[in-house]
């Protein structure tokens, strides 16, 4: 079973092609995911000029990016080969190709120019990001893979790029083959919590059981990935910010502390909520106020930022976890690379609930990539669509995917 995916819903373009024994959706625990290829442009650099994504810019580096990348991943794959005559497309496939990519007439000159020269690759199906994300970048992802499908006779299916983060957050790291990664995909006990934290969210998701995801609390502004690019760019520093802040907090002069320490937004509210964007401005006032501004001064700053934002994720969690007596609690996003959030939330469950597993993406997927929604993928029933419709604003639904936990039990 081999799956191709593609991630485009901000601004990184991923691609990923995994491998695993058995059909769709019967993965087990035991069974091994290989990463054939998974590759990878980001447009941080691009997009740092302005100090945010922009949509559009976004669309376009996707829209150049698309098909080197997909070479590239078959290269990679060794699946590429060029078969003695380049394809030629009758008027119904033209058709097709052209109602795909009505709006995007560059990609499709793009798509025809490198893929019909090659021969249909071994690829089973092929997954792709519907949302939530930038509706102008999630389509170019989308079309790729609508117009790939009708191109290779693939059936291919959305996903949900809040269930890659958790998915990509339960993958265990096994001896590498020929060079290429392994995983193993644990399944979690039931009840679940996942906490999401990324630059688009901020949400505690609570799992019941697998593939059921009810939001029991989020940001009600600013997402914590985006509170981290604001306030990092009040400090001077680069986009994205997160990185930025983590490392600058690390160098705050020990002993030291602010005149007045920055707030903790609704680190007591009785719900499962969070605010960002007073504490953002609470930056922004303490910025203004301070009349010489030191790198030590920028680095407590920068520290006392990124301690308040960990000890509310962390209370929330907590306080989430013990109410829904949950036995594992998942952490998943690009926040989820912080190395402080990830140490303290490590001694203090280790500490304060024993026979909770907490589960860490590796660093290197906590952003995102294609593998995380190859492997979302991999563990559907085989659930595919004709064609696929960007949705900026999906949410994680009730029922969204059959567990491996699910999917094993019905195997008796
Ligand atoms: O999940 P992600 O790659 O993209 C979205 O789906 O939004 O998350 C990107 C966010 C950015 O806001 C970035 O600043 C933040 O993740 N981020 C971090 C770190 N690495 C990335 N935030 C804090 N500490 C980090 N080490
Ligand atoms: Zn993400």
């Amino acid at each position: 079973m081999r799956i191709l995916a593609i991630e485009t819903s901000c601004d990184e373009t991923g691609i990923a092609i995994l491998e695993t024994t058995g059909a769709l959706g019967a993965i087990s625990p035991r069974a091994q995911i290989k990463v054939l290829a998974d590759v990878l442009v980001s447009q941080a650099s691009i997009h740092a000029e302005y100090g945010g994504v922009f949509p559009a810019v976004a669309r376009r580096e996707h829209a150049k990016n698309m098909m080197p990348l997909i070479i590239q991943a078959l290269s990679e794959a060794d699946l590429l080969r060029t078969p003695k005559n380049p394809r030629i497309l009758g008027p119904k496939e033209k058709e097709t190709l052209a109602t795909i990519f009505h709006k995007e007439p560059e990609l499709l000159e793009h798509f025809q120019t490198t893929l019909l020269g090659i021969s249909v690759p071994a690829i089973d199906t092929i997954a792709v990001t519907s949302g939530p994300g930038l509706e102008p970048a999630l389509w170019v992802g989308i079309n790729t893979a609508q117009a790939l499908g009708a191109l290779w006779g693939v059936p291919i299916m959305p996903v949900n790029h809040m269930e890659g983060h958790i998915m990509s957050s339960l993958l265990t790291p096994k001896p590498a083959q020929n060079g290429k990664k392994v995983f193993s995909l644990s399944v979690p006990h039931y009840p679940a919590l996942a906490l999401l934290i990324s630059g688009g969210h901020t949400e505690l998701v609570l799992i019941p059981r697998g593939g059921n995801y009810e939001i029991l609390g989020q940001t009600r502004d600013d997402a914590v990935g985006e509170a981290f690019d604001k306030v990092a760019r009040m400090l001077g520093l680069a986009y994205p910010g997160g990185p930025e802040i983590s490392k600058l907090a690390e160098t705050a002069p020990r002993g030291q502390t602010l005149p007045e320490k920055l707030p903790r937004p609704m680190i007591n509210s009785k719900d499962f909520d969070f605010s960002f964007a007073g504490l953002k401005t609470a930056v922004l006032y303490m910025v203004k106020k301070i009349p010489n501004l030191t790198p030590e001064i920028k680095a407590l700053i920068a520290k006392d930022f990124e301690d308040s934002v960990t000890e509310v994720l962390l209370a929330k969690t907590l306080a989430a976890a013990k109410k829904y007596k949950v036995h594992e609690i998942i952490l998943g996003g690009g926040v989820s690379a912080n190395a402080k959030i990830r140490s303290t939330f490590h001694t203090t469950i280790a500490r304060e609930l024993p026979g909770v597993t907490l589960f860490l993406p590796d660093r290197t997927l906590s952003t995102d990539n294609g593998l995380m929604i190859g492997i979302v993928g991999l563990t559907r029933s085989a659930r595919t669509q004709k064609t696929i419709l960007a949705e900026g604003h999906l949410r994680l639904a009730k029922s969204a995917t059959k567990t491996l936990a699910e999917l094993r039990k019905k195997k008796g």
